[in-house]
């Protein structure tokens, strides 16, 4: 594939392709010199319509460590300010021939709009509810390096405000593809009308979700997405919902906890569990940049040999 925007363009193979891949450049990240010439001379957009803490950074990081050369844009500060389309401005990127361009936009379908108007390699950091396939590729190589390569007859509760995230949405299409028994729970307001097409069983209480769960992956209730007036009550929210150590007593007995981040402490997940020994959170920062690498030089590489989407 030309471009990656979302885990349903892959097949198994594919996956393990990336997991293999991002195993093979995690020690990189060890080393005290921390660079490759693997990708010297090739430049790598890293255009963030919205903010970003995680992806935008590991991408930075996983571009320089392979000796790409990267570049920011940002909504603010660039001409997006001065009301220039998205169409003007992925052209005007392709204009200074990159080899790939990692974008993050508010909304569904921005990345694929752009990947059919430029020649290089497009890489989804998220687009609007829709996907955010890299994150659910290194929530993968997380899990992996815990469990080892077959995931099947897991359990993973995604717990949180689902229907606004494509981090969730990436994460139920890959983990049910992997065998994986993917529940849901949230209040009905924060779960999508499709939840059960999508493959997962549905919960609204805590209890029945987290028995006997391997994993759970905390969501960011995102105040930013709420439709006015369906904002829920944050002290109802987390009386009901926060994940305790407490409420984790009937989950298998070695149960992990991840969250994409950013966290709001106290009100999807308490914060001593955040910290506490079986939280994988900053497991899955670290994964972050070798999927990232593997990803860039996935798809930079294969563009040069001819491939295309
Ligand atoms: N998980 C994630 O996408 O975090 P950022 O918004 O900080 O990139």
């Amino acid at each position: 594939h030309k471009d990656l925007l979302d885990v349903s363009q892959l097949s198994r193979e594919d996956v393990d392709v990336v997991m293999r891949t991002a195993a093979s450049f995690r020690e990189i990240n060890a080393r005290p010199v921390k660079k490759v010439p693997t990708l010297k001379g090739k430049s790598v957009v890293l255009f963030f319509a919205e903010p970003s803490t995680r992806t935008k950074t590991s991408f930075d990081i996983a571009g320089k460590r392979l000796s790409a050369d990267t570049f920011g844009l940002a909504k603010s500060g660039s001409s997006l300010q001065k009301g220039e389309t998205l169409k003007d401005t992925v052209l005007t990127l392709q204009a200074m021939n990159p080899d790939a361009i990692v974008m993050r936009h508010a909304s569904s379908g921005a990345a694929d709009f752009v990947a059919r108007r430029v020649s290089c390699a497009v890489i989804n950091a998220g687009d609007g509810w829709h996907a955010h396939p890299t994150q659910a590729l290194l929530d993968l190589f997380t899990l992996r390096e815990v469990w080892g390569d077959d995931l099947v007859g897991k359990t993973v509760t995604i717990l949180g405000d689902v229907a606004h995230s494509r981090v969730a949405r990436s994460n139920i299409r890959l983990l049910t593809m992997l065998g994986v028994t993917v529940r849901l729970c949230a209040p009905r307001t924060l779960l999508p009308k499709d939840a059960r097409a999508l493959g997962a069983k549905v919960f609204h209480e805590l209890e029945p979700a987290l028995e006997n769960a391997d994993a759970v992956m905390c969501l960011r209730l995102q105040l930013e997405r709420q439709e006015a007036g369906l904002l829920p009550d944050l002290r109802e929210y987390a009386r009901r919902f926060c994940l305790t150590k407490a409420r984790l007593k009937n989950a298998a007995p070695d149960v992990k906890v991840l969250h994409p981040g950013p966290i709001n402490r106290g009100v999807e997940i308490a914060s001593d569990l955040a910290d506490a020994g079986n939280s994988l959170i900053l497991d899955q920062v670290a994964s972050g940049v070798a999927v990232r690498m593997a990803i860039l030089y996935l798809h930079i590489t294969r563009k040069e040999k001819g491939e295309t989407a």
